[in-house]
């Protein structure tokens, strides 16, 4: 996939009217509707600005949750609508209807320098249909599309994908930004590439670690993953996650390592515990000698030692999937410990690939010292599985 894609900064914007697809698919109390991470939103905000600040006229499109064309209230943009009002100091009308009368009466009057938010695009059935004619429809409300939803990326949906048939279609400076660092970690990344994998299951990962094997000089495995390749080198691992279905793969997947020079590096010890349990007593077990009763809820000290000396060597660090059970503090410690570690290498592109990760680096404290941390949840997934993200394959090509 190419990812030198045209952005607002190419093209001229002034008196025009944007489709700004954006991703506040942000998580929320259902009840309340107050936002708990607004990442998303305060992410979109230098393209917003951009548009307003070059006299363009803003419709702000956006899912929240999977609603399946059904009208639910407590997945409307409504807290979404409010925070953009407190955070650009401005107006956010949002729209009663999903392109509806209202809709197109707020689109109608809008003028440049102002902007109105659409209702949660997945109300309508013919969103995640990629139905040509809403998508159409919704192409009319405007003259250009900028697609600013990284997040929403992998999804070919109507205003993800639908509209670019009708409209020029660029990129915002959101999907500029994940394009420049993810995109250029895995073509042409300052080197050595150091990818760290964690996360659960190893069945999310296959197509990561096949695509990373081919691009990554080092590859750390820890988190709920690793039992499943400590396990294929033909280890006792307790009564520690496995995948059983994967052992097979992951011993495939460790000869091809070997096979083709990448340094694979497994923990050598782990925190362990007899229960799933934030009060749990954390156990010091070594990798090869796991007692039949335990299960692993975190690396230990020296796999932290391995870990974190492979990416004090590093050019460029990505990162996906915590170490253990970040959520209880007792097993925080791998994942704050590969946190702290990308955080102290200030000559290195350090990046983290969204989802659980993007939480756990947020709650270490060490967000601000990383070079990026991407919006996306599955679309930063299938970026690192080298797959085309319809959102972003649909967009022009930089001349
Ligand atoms: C996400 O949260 O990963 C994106 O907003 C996409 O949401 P979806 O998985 O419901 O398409």
């Amino acid at each position: 996939m190419n990812y030198d894609k045209k952005t607002i900064r190419d093209i001229d914007v002034s008196g025009k009217k944007i489709l700004l697809r954006c991703d506040f698919n942000v998580p929320h109390d259902k009840a309340t509707g107050v936002i708990h991470d607004d990442t998303r939103i305060v992410s979109t905000l230098p393209t917003i600005r951009y548009l307003l600040d070059h006299n363009a006229a803003v419709i702000l499109l956006s899912h929240m949750g999977r609603p399946h064309g059904e009208w639910k209230k407590e997945l409307s943009l409504f807290s979404a609508r409010d925070h953009l009002e407190e955070l650009l100091e401005m107006p956010v009308p949002l729209t009663e209807d999903v392109l509806g009368p209202d809709t197109k009466a707020k689109c109608a009057a809008l003028q440049p320098g102002q902007v109105v938010l659409v209702e949660n695009l997945r109300f309508r059935l013919e969103e995640e249909k990629n139905d040509p004619e809403f998508a159409k429809e919704l192409a009319s409300l405007a003259d250009i599309f900028v697609f600013d939803a990284f997040g929403a990326a992998h999804r070919a949906h109507a205003s993800t994908e639908g509209v670019s048939h009708y409209l020029p279609s660029v990129a915002g400076l959101l999907v500029e930004k994940e394009l420049e660092f993810m995109g250029k970690a895995l073509d042409d990344p300052k080197r050595p590439l150091v990818a760290i994998l964690g996360g659960s299951k190893v069945s999310d990962k296959i197509g990561v670690i096949n695509n990373l094997l081919q691009k990554a000089d080092t590859i750390l495995i820890g988190g709920g993953m690793a039992y499943t390749f400590q396990a294929a080198l033909g280890r006792d691992i307790g009564t520690s996650l496995l995948d059983a279905n994967h052992v097979g793969y992951a011993k495939d997947m460790i000869a091809k390592a070997q096979e083709m020079g990448v340094k694979l590096l497994l923990p050598q010890d782990n925190l362990a515990a007899k229960e799933f349990s934030a009060d749990a007593e954390p156990i010091l077990v070594d990798a090869t000698d796991f007692p039949h009763d335990l299960m692993g809820m975190d690396i230990g000290p020296k796999t932290i030692e391995d870990f974190t000396g492979a990416i004090a060597g590093a050019g460029t660090v990505i990162w996906n999937g915590p170490m253990g059970v970040f959520e209880f503090p007792a097993f925080a410690n791998g994942t704050n410990a590969v946190a702290k570690a990308m955080s102290d290498q200030k000559d290195a592109v350090t990046i983290v690939g969204g989802g659980d990760s993007s939480s756990a680096v947020e709650k270490s404290g060490f967000a601000d010292k990383l070079s990026h941390i991407s919006t996306g949840g599955g679309a930063s997934l299938e970026f690192l599985e080298g797959l085309v993200l319809p959102g972003i394959a649909c967009l022009a090509d930089k001349d």
